[in-house]
């Protein structure tokens, strides 16, 4: 079993390489004739697949956070205990790194879990949930499993949430779901807007509450950004979701949290249950909220894959939005169904439909250099046939 984790750090390593060094910068910088080589023809035999559809961290979990697994593994005992003792030490971790009182964290399987139990406590069938359009779907999709009414609020031209039209919609709302940066748009409210949002949505109802979730905060470059936990830790009527899924590498692992007041928390607590959590990813994730050398690197790779990949539409006249996090949104002008199926031919996945923006628009998650480098090669090929495509059909049908 020891010697099992051993080469998964050394597997990792091997793709820190690859993505911090020699070749994030050399993929970019290769001739076109080995980018063409790079990408699968239909009849060729597979390349390993580019999963650039789950707005995952392609390159996993920080040595640190590997070298904590291996150390539960190799001692053996801790995995056939309950994590009472583990589930009780990651809030405390957490709580020190972004520097919270202890018992504002509350740790959950996915924020997806906390998001779920948010929306069950703080929403009824007579205070519906507020939200984006779009947005990330989870809370909406949940309160409709409950029963409990969903208040969907268009955005803004410019693809931005629509705080204006949100604040109204909060009246007689129960909780108010606000995204930032946004799934799948990539956009980022500045501090200020979301510190004047929370205001305003407060005062419109006495008894709204506004989760603040902050899934792509480690990927923020805009310099008008801040965190809303400040806003959280004194306030019974502010919780604020963060998840070890996206720049922490560890989706499979399933662990995120959830900032709040005690008084919110023990609501949630209720209905919450606390052992859905297991030795190995509590360990991972203390180790790994402590190494924040590791977050800067990341967040420093996928910035370069983000600029490479968005300045590749724009060179080709398509417009994107400003992504802030480890997807980009961009217009392709192809209904976003044809050009997925069209690059899953060679081995590329991307985004599903996003309603109402599907007949142009596609979300597309960041790979590594080298992975987004075989992606575009493959995004021309699809988008040339496709453009070719419909100029045939378009011939046949005048
Ligand atoms: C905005 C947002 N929140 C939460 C999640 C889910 O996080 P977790 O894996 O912690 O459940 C996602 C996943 O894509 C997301 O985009």
């Amino acid at each position: 079993m020891h010697k099992r984790s051993d080469s998964a750090v050394s597997v990792s390593r091997r793709t820190f390489v690859r993505a911090f060094g020699i070749g994030g910068a050399s993929a970019a910088m290769l001739p076109r004739a080995n980018l063409l080589a790079m990408v699968a023809p239909r009849a060729a035999a597979p390349l390993a697949p580019v999963l650039l559809h789950n707005n995952e961290n392609p390159v996993g979990p920080s040595p640190a956070a590997l070298e904590a697994m291996d150390r539960i593994l190799g001692g053996g005992e801790p995995a056939g205990r309950y994590p009472f003792d583990a589930a009780r030490g990651l809030p405390g971790a957490i709580a020190e790194v972004i520097g919270v009182p202890g018992d504002r964290v509350m740790v959950g399987n996915g924020s997806t879990q906390l998001l779920r139990t948010a929306t069950q406590v703080f929403t009824s069938p007579s205070r519906p949930l507020v939200a984006g359009a779009l947005t990330y779907e989870e809370c909406a999709g949940y309160a409709g499993v409950v029963g409990h009414p969903v208040r969907k609020v268009a955005l803004t031209d410019d693809l931005m949430l629509d705080l204006d039209g949100m604040v109204e919609a909060a009246r007689g709302g129960g909780m108010v779901f606000l995204n930032n940066p946004n799934n799948p748009t990539g956009t980022v409210h500045s501090e200020a807007a979301v510190a004047g949002f929370i205001e305003r949505t407060l005062a419109a109802d006495p008894e709204v509450v506004v989760c603040v979730d902050e899934a792509y905060h480690d990927y923020v470059t805009d310099p008008s950004y801040g965190t809303a936990i400040p806003l959280a830790v004194d306030n019974e009527r502010v919780l604020v979701a963060r998840t070890f899924s996206k720049a922490h590498g560890m989706a499979g692992m399933r662990i995120g949290y959830m900032v709040g007041h005690p008084a919110a928390l023990n609501r949630m607590r209720r209905w919450h249950y606390g052992l859905s959590l297991n030795v190995l990813a509590l360990a991972a994730a203390a180790s790994s909220i402590r190494d924040q050398t590791t977050i800067r690197r990341e967040r420093n790779r996928n910035t370069e894959a983000r600029a490479y990949t968005i300045d590749w539409f724009h060179r080709r006249g398509l417009s994107t939005t400003d992504s802030q996090t480890n997807f980009i949104f961009v217009k392709t002008g192809l209904p976003a169904g044809a050009f997925r199926e069209a690059c899953a031919q060679y081995n590329v996945l991307v985004g599903r439909d996003f309603s109402p923006y599907q007949d142009q628009w596609m979300r597309i998650s960041l790979g590594t250099m080298s992975e987004m480098a075989r992606a575009t090669e493959v995004f021309d090929q699809v988008m040339t046939d496709l453009d070719r495509l419909s100029s045939r059909r378009r011939e046949a049908a005048a």
